[in-house]
């Protein structure tokens, strides 16, 4: 399937079954800002659940806090949010729309990679199973000028943006001849910067209102809660503090579904070090960061690392994880070496100390953090857009199934009567009873057997539990597989025990532990 169709499958499956829906439908929607519908919710929080827990209670020196979405105003001017938020924008003048210039560099950048790769893959038919693409790379003159003139655009667009020469940023966009995706001309305004923050007041009367903002990361709620937290608990560097919630931010270029939001969630953590150590950890949370992500059995060529070219003026370390969504490689996850960056600067505007006693060093300072950074809703987005196939079965007929990690499949288990009479839903319901408490199962009696099954498979539900008159004599089962369709009977009393082998969170993070 071309990417656009995969893309569009993917929305309007998220729609037709009660994963996603556009915020404020009925009055034409919301721009940029979705709602999660009874089975989105359901795989929403099963993701954060493997988060928080692998954060939070598999590590003795992480703990996790809430902290409100509205801070003083001054923790962004302090940030750097207030000054240095921005975007460069550009504007189309025929088809009026806008865009982030460093998203379109970027993917004119990407299009002249794929020029390369598609030169290694026609060499790598050509000569066979001897051929070594890293090789042909560094060697084959053509693919190399590709190469060579992707990172000279780069290097040549980061030396602008950091030098905040917007001039020369427009000129790269001019010299490189990138058109607008929609008019496909090339008549642009200047680049301007755009801040990204929400605002909105606080208190009845205007004129004694003050200025607030919509956090746009989760992070300074926990760098504003440092020192409370390392002294209410006790906490010995290094250490970490974790949190899941909202963030807002004013996208310009907001495509491409959940994957640029104005209103998201994020899942942070920022680990506090002696400084000099940070770089040991920066390592140790990429490799960590992946396994999490690797756990989940998600074909491992969907995610790569890519280092960042341009450097925040606080970091000293950056990488993302990216992951392949419908719509080619993009960021999932950031992991930051953030130094003393975030801490002096609150120190600085507060005037109030937050600083650590080391007492294996006898001495106080600052920690360093590095940070990891993932979007709840991208990487709800990762996760569904890669579960989500189409299978010819044998017979010749067709299934869509969602192939989620059962962990976080929003339904367990379907409780099935095979028919609505002779006692079939009786034995349904009680079963349902005795799963309900440890597991999310669903009763449901409507349509053949074979619909219901097909309902099941595309929602993602592991397993079927199927009711038949010889249940009444048995007390057994059938139960079919979500992936291989296999079914088998087994006694009902076994179902809490089968199903928590297969289902629990718990296998999940014991095979990341
Ligand atoms: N505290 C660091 C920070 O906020 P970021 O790279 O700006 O770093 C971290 O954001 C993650 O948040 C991203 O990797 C992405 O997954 C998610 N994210 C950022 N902007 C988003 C948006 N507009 N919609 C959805 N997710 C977003």
């Amino acid at each position: 399937m071309a990417q656009d169709d995969l893309f569009k499958n993917v929305i309007s499956h998220a729609k037709e079954y009660g994963f996603i829906f556009q915020s404020s439908e009925i009055y034409d929607g919301l721009s940029a800002v979705y709602d999660y519908g009874q089975n989105g919710a359901l795989l929403k929080n099963n993701i954060k659940e493997y988060w928080w827990k692998s954060m939070v209670q598999l590590h003795e020196n992480i703990v996790g806090i809430d902290s409100a979405i509205f801070a003083h105003p001054t923790t962004w001017k302090a940030s750097g949010h207030v000054d240095a938020f921005n975007d460069p924008l550009i504007d189309n003048k025929d088809s009026k729309k806008r865009y982030r210039a460093d998203v379109l560099v970027e993917d004119h950048v990407e299009k002249i990679r794929q020029k390369a790769d598609k030169e290694v893959a026609k060499a790598a038919k050509r000569f066979g199973e001897s051929f070594d693409a890293d090789m042909y790379r560094t060697t084959n003159p053509r693919v190399m000028g590709y190469l060579q003139k992707a990172d000279d655009i780069i290097k040549r667009f980061v030396t602008a943006l950091e030098a905040e020469d917007l001039v020369e940023v427009k000129k790269v966009i001019e010299d490189e001849g990138i058109a607008c995706p929609i008019s496909g001309s090339k008549n642009w305004t200047d680049v301007r910067q755009f801040n990204l923050m929400f605002s909105t007041k606080m208190g009845s009367v205007a004129e004694e209102s003050n200025d607030l903002y919509l956090r746009p990361e989760t992070a300074q709620g926990i760098f504003l809660n440092y020192l409370n937290v390392q002294k209410t608990g006790r906490m010995k560097i290094p250490f970490g503090i974790a949190q899941i919630g909202k963030a807002f931010r004013n996208e310009i270029v907001a495509r491409q579904f959940i994957f640029r939001m104005r209103e998201f969630e994020q899942m942070e953590m920022q680990f506090f070090v002696r400084p000099g150590t940070e770089m040991e950890w920066y390592e140790n949370w990429k490799t960590a960061r992946m396994k999490w992500h690797s756990n989940l059995g998600i074909d491992a060529s969907k995610y790569r690392f890519h280092d960042h070219d341009k450097l925040a003026h606080y970091a000293n370390a950056a990488a993302d994880i990216e992951f392949e969504f419908p719509f080619g490689f993009k960021e999932l996850e950031g992991i930051h070496s953030r130094t003393d960056f975030d801490l002096k600067q609150h120190e600085k505007f507060s005037g109030k100390k937050l600083q650590y006693f080391d007492p294996e060093l006898n001495k106080n300072y600052v920690p360093y953090v590095v940070e990891t950074s993932i979007g709840l809703d991208r990487m709800f987005l990762a996760v569904f857009s890669s579960a989500l196939q189409n299978e010819v079965l044998e017979d010749g007929s067709e299934r869509t199934v969602l192939k989620l990690p059962y962990a976080l499949a929003p339904v367990k288990a379907a409780i099935l009567p095979l028919v609505k009479k002779d006692g079939l839903p009786e034995v349904a319901r009680e079963i349902l009873s005795q799963l309900k408490f440890e597991f999310n199962v669903q009763y449901d009696e409507k349509d053949a057997i074979g619909k219901r099954y097909r309902r099941h498979d595309a929602i993602g539900t592991p397993i079927c539990i199927t009711v038949d008159h010889e249940s009444l004599e048995d007390k057994s089962v059938t139960i079919r597989h979500r992936d291989s369709m296999l079914q088998e009977r087994v006694p009902i009393e076994t179902l809490n025990q089968i199903l928590g082998n297969h289902v629990k969170m718990d296998s999940l993070l014991k095979t990341l532990d």
